[in-house]
């Protein structure tokens, strides 16, 4: 038990972390040319903003949260998204008497009694974007056309682009009545989650992975014909920045989100190879959220991208960049009281800006070699008994074989002027 970390969870290795920060320096240039400012909130909050943000009869929250009391008999939970995190950090913090809308992104762990599987884990990171404070479809567009950026600069090709819109609290009570009118005569032959769901959400039943659901519900009234004038000029407009950007887009009417803050536009963006994790990206409009957390009536559209997912689609795709070990030198010590004027040597170097590493562990030349080419290092440096003696290194270029000797200053002067 104690060399195994909890099941849904993963080690980001060092060999990893190059990918992850090749991300997520496309998520950041991106976000800095949209204008998107950083904004890091806690992992955990308290358990009623979920509750209330999320929606109490959603899986997330019924199923899926990580929930404790605290030793302040407090009720905790660990973030399983960001979104309501971020719209309690803007009401709190009072982001709203600053640039209008508050444009902010993430990124970070978030928290998931899910059933693990390869693009489903307990432990996940999300990056996301909120833009709070607009209600125009201009920034719906903008979001989609960052997260389209982002996947797009990272070289994702076959992903497709889903569009809904889930209308406003008027429209949809109005597709409710039409959805559960027509599931009524077909409510016992509905998964047991699904049955639950049709007094409590039955939007959700439109979603379900059941097969048999999925059956039940051909034919089911799609709520574009419900939505209300202004959610649909709304929707059409999105759509026409969208075309005049040259997004391609599906309209999907089934596509309901599994939060229950969503309205009007909701998007998601798939990669059918990830299978039953398709879903790299999911997001939407939340005008009725800011209220909800105890705000005034402020509108709100984001979206989160699953980095795992990414990473799974890039490797698919063989996009990953090739990660070289890279180091300027190797400092050998060749015989036994080497130890004080190697590390003064490695010493130098590190203050003058070269990486450098010294072998540790008193190997042979011969495995020292073997290192300092495993590391792709460009000079080693060696230091044997006539070095030491006469107060000099010998440094040895890795790829000319050349070797020469001098000082330390010397061994400095040499490779700034060969970098
Ligand atoms: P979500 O659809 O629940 O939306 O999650 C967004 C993305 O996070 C998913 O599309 C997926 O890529 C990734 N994801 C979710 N669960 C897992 C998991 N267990 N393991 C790995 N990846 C996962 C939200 O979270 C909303 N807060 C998005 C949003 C922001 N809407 C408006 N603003």
């Amino acid at each position: 038990m104690l060399t195994m970390g909890p099941r849904g969870t993963k080690d980001i290795l060092p060999k990893d972390i190059a990918n992850w920060r090749y991300i997520e320096n496309v998520i950041r240039d991106t976000c800095r040319l949209f204008d998107y400012e950083e904004i890091r909130t806690p992992i955990f909050e308290h358990t009623e903003l979920f509750l209330r943000g999320i929606g109490s009869t959603t899986d997330v929250v019924e199923k899926e949260m990580y929930t404790f009391t605290d030793r302040g008999d407090r009720s905790i939970t660990l973030r399983p998204e960001n979104t309501a995190a971020v719209v309690r950090s803007y009401l709190e913090n009072k982001l709203y008497a600053e640039t209008v809308p508050s444009k902010l992104f993430y990124i970070g762990p978030m928290f998931r009694y899910d059933r693990p599987q390869a693009g489903r884990y307990r432990q996940f990171h999300q990056f996301g974007v909120e833009a709070i404070g607009a209600a125009s479809p201009m920034i719906d567009a903008e979001v989609i056309l960052l997260a389209v950026q982002i996947l797009n600069t990272l070289g994702l090709k076959d992903l497709t682009l889903q569009l809904n819109s889930v209308g406003c609290p008027t429209c949809r009570k109005a597709y409710r009545d039409r959805l559960q009118a027509f599931l009524e005569e077909k409510k016992e032959g509905l998964c047991e989650d699904c049955r639950s769901r049709f007094d409590r959400n039955p939007m959700r039943i439109l979603d379900c992975k059941n097969e048999k659901c999925q059956a039940l519900t051909v034919g089911a009234p799609e709520i574009a014909d419900c939505l209300c004038d202004d959610c649909q000029t709304h929707f059409t407009a999105v759509q026409q920045i969208l075309t005049a950007a040259e997004v391609s887009f599906i309209l999907n009417p089934r596509l309901v989100r599994g939060l229950d803050y969503y309205t009007k536009t909701a998007f998601e963006v798939q990669y059918a190879p990830l299978g039953a994790q398709s879903a790299v990206c999911g997001g939407g409009r939340y005008d009725g959220l800011v209220e909800e957390c105890g705000g005034k009536p402020t509108p709100g559209i984001g979206f989160a991208i699953g980095i795992e997912r990414v990473l799974l689609a890039l490797e698919k795709q063989d996009l990953l960049p090739k990660n070289e070990p890279s180091l300027d030198a190797f400092v050998m010590l060749l015989q036994k009281g080497a130890e004080v004027e190697g590390m003064k040597v490695v010493t130098a170097l590190r203050k003058n800006g070269f990486s450098a590493e010294i072998d540790f562990a008193g190997r042979s030349l011969k495995a020292q070699m073997k290192q300092a080419n495993r590391q792709n290092a460009r000079y080693s440096i060696l230091l044997g008994e006539d070095e030491i003696k006469n107060n000099i290194v010998t440094i040895k270029n890795m790829q000319t074989g050349e070797q020469k000797q001098g000082t330390i200053e010397d061994m400095l002067t040499s490779m700034k002027s060969e970098d």
